[in-house]
């Protein structure tokens, strides 16, 4: 991401905001894994997205007009000891030079600094519940304008969400953050690919899931989430990630892994055969859930709403089921009754950016909300068959699911993990061997 791109953010972030109002945006905080660990540092999306900035420890301020600078950061001071542990800081001082703050203090001036600024503005943006003990220190701050206000201390009116605002930016992506995207939905098309050539049966799906976190390493990227490998049964389990069981000939297994590239995610499952070969029920419920998504990615374009895609692959999936003779009723009333829901439990998409589930409004009012270019979303339509006594058992333990990440554009879907082998004819000679 350039630095000329995060300025334009904030400018048009404060723009939006408005003369007379702030907005607080806290980084993320190291976490204990235990004693002296800590879980790998994943910056905060809304933090990064504004200001860049990589370390803990640190609040950002945007104050529309304000004299001596826009844009206050708040962030660790520099302390040679702890360097020598823990790797360079930027301090106040590389704040301002290498990452655009008109101003920079040590985090430990806060308490000093930030209320004053507060007390002269009449509105504070700020995203309650995902930071709470900053939300704790933000109240208190406001409590104690608010005692003073007797003796003429003029203290904000309004508390309001940032979210409104910042969010609906971080919903249409930019040039350089589709070039990321398509980038990390590149790179992790193509893991799956070999992934595909290197799936044995015998193996465990752990060794299966240790070639997407090697390549993806390799690649300077990490899972944007947690994968998921499930072979057989453990495919109809929706968040399997215990990834511990040893995959057999015969059985499907569901890859849903994504790389992360920059903060910027890919999302994509793949279901394959172990043993390279689809058998002719799991090839038949396959075309099915293909036939679908790719009825959902139609829908992908201007014009439609963000129900669309989903109502085009129910469609599909209950045609499919009413003709294998899983569900024996007339298609309008597996909808309407949705009886289908039994086999496919979740919505068909959402919003794909910095975080895998990403932000932005699903509907406007009581409306779903129109696809616009720019957008990205995920398309990824599954049927789930356990095992069960009222189902024939041929049907038993085939977990499927198909999912890319497709932006809108005035022309159309544009596919970003299109490389990822999809067509049965295409998995099988990839797997070929
Ligand atoms: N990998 C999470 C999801 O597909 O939504
Ligand atoms: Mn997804
Ligand atoms: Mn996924």
């Amino acid at each position: 991401m350039t630095s000329k791109e995060i300025v334009r953010r904030r400018t048009q972030l404060a723009e939006m905001m408005g003369p007379g109002t702030i907005a607080i945006v806290p980084a993320a905080s190291e976490r204990l894994r235990n004693r002296d660990v800590h879980y790998p540092f994943r910056q905060d999306s809304d933090f990064f997205y504004l200001t860049g900035f990589p370390e803990p420890d640190a609040v950002a301020v945007i104050a529309p007009g304000r004299k001596q600078g826009e844009y206050v950061l708040f962030c660790r001071d520099r302390d040679p000891e702890k360097e020598v542990w823990d790797g360079y800081r930027a301090g106040p001082e590389g704040a301002c030079r290498d990452y655009g703050a008109d101003d920079a203090f040590p985090i430990e001036d806060i308490d000093d600094i930030l209320p004053s600024m507060l007390e002269r503005t009449e509105r504070v943006y700020y995203t309650m519940g995902t930071h709470g003990s900053f939300d704790q220190r933000l109240i208190g701050w406001l409590n104690r304008l608010r005692q003073q206000a007797r003796a003429g201390v003029h203290i904000p009116w309004e508390l309001v969400s940032l979210e409104h605002l910042l969010h609906e930016m971080r919903l249409f992506k930019g040039r350089a953050e589709l070039s990321l995207m398509r980038k990390a939905g590149k790179l992790a098309a193509r893991t799956h690919r070999q992934a595909m050539q290197r799936c044995r049966p015998g193996m465990f799906e752990y060794e299966l899931a240790a070639e997407y976190t090697y390549e993806f390493a390799k690649q300077g990227c990490e899972h944007a989430y947690p994968p998921i490998v499930g072979a057989g049964g453990n495919g109809c389990v929706l968040h399997y990630i215990e990834n511990s069981s040893q995959m057999k000939d015969g059985e499907l297994v569901l890859v849903d892994a994504g790389a992360e590239l920059n903060h910027y995610a890919s999302d994509i499952t793949r279901t394959f055969p172990v043993g390279g070969r689809f058998s002719d029920v799991q090839r038949a419920v396959y075309e099915i859930v293909l036939a679908a998504q790719q009825a959902a990615i139609d829908a992908v374009v201007p014009g439609c709403n963000w129900n669309q895609p989903h109502e085009a692959a129910v469609q599909v999936l209950c045609q499919g089921l009413v003709d294998l003779g899983v569900l024996k009723a007339p298609v309008e009333q597996v909808i309407e009754s949705q009886a289908y829901r039994r086999y496919y439990m979740h919505r068909t998409g959402h919003w794909l950016g910095m975080d895998v589930h990403d932000v932005g409004d699903y509907k406007v009012g009581d409306q779903w909300r129109a696809l616009e270019p720019g957008m990205v979303l995920t398309v990824e339509p599954g049927l789930y068959l356990r095992a069960s006594d009222d189902l024939d058992p041929k049907w038993h333990n085939i977990g499927i699911r198909i999912e890319d990440d497709v932006l809108v554009t005035r022309n159309g879907p544009e596919v970003l993990t299109r490389d990822a082998p999809k067509s049965i004819v295409e998995i099988e000679s990839v797997m070929a061997r």
